[in-house]
């Protein structure tokens, strides 16, 4: 089948397997990936004093960040329950507690729950875009969440044109993986957005002068910048 149009799947992953599974996944090379790659275009964040990590699941690419951002006070958020209480677990087995944070949200969230999180010099997010049926809600959040010039790093899977394509996919970075696993991940490519996609989003949240949207590789895409804009009141 081809896949002009996506292919929603639900937003939240609450169901315990696929949370488990996908919480105890080996996803190391993808995650520290995330880090880098924010690292290598944002050198000057390595001194950031709040990063907040939106989507952040059971909460590895959060406690990465934390790691490479020592000065950092790190604000997970997430609207899973389960996801957070796994994320809560890999936070205090990392003995990061005392400066990684999760909290319960929703996007898009009220203005008022965005205002107490306060501004961040670092919006970071990995694979939370594919699972919003309403994109805006995520560029909405970074400019609300964004202290001027701050930095905004989100990454995600991109569509690919057809289902024999996803399973390429799928049989190229997920072969050894549960077949829970494997599901997630065609699901999740087949959910994602293409690159043209994003960047009309880009266009309509006002964004796209300030963030440049960058392939990296057979399945990802980053969306990268310093954001000067004064945040919406
Ligand atoms: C694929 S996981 C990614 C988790 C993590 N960022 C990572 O890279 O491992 C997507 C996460 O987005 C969360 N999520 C989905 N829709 C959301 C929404 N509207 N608001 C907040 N979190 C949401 C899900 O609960 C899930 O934990």
């Amino acid at each position: 089948m081809r896949l002009d149009e996506r292919v929603p799947e639900p937003e939240l992953m609450e169901e315990p397997a696929q949370a488990r599974a996908y919480s105890e996944a080996d996803f190391a090379e993808a995650h520290q990936g995330v880090v880098d790659g924010l690292l290598q275009r944002h050198p000057h964040v390595v001194g950031a004093k709040r990063v907040v990590d939106l989507g952040c699941g059971p909460a590895d690419v959060t406690a990465r960040v934390a790691r490479a951002l020592p000065a950092a006070e790190v604000v997970g958020v997430d609207a899973g329950a389960r996801m957070l209480a796994l994320g809560r677990e890999r936070i205090d087995r990392l003995g990061l507690a005392d400066r990684v944070r999760l909290v319960a949200l929703r996007l898009p969230a009220a203005p008022a729950a965005l205002a107490e999180l306060g501004r961040f010099d670092v919006v970071v997010s990995n694979s939370l875009l594919h699972h919003l049926a309403e994109p805006a809600a995520l560029w909405r959040t970074v400019q609300q969440l964004a202290a001027p010039g701050a930095v905004v790093h989100v990454v995600d899977l991109l569509r690919p044109v057809d289902d024999d394509a996803v399973d390429e996919l799928v049989a190229t970075h997920a072969a050894g993986e549960s077949v829970v696993l494997q599901d997630d991940f065609r699901a999740s490519l087949r959910a994602a957005y293409r690159p043209e996609e994003v960047r009309r989003q880009l266009v309509d949240a006002g964004l796209d002068e300030e963030l440049e949207l960058v392939v990296v590789a057979d399945r990802h895409m980053v969306v990268t910048g310093v954001l000067h804009h004064r945040p919406p009141a």
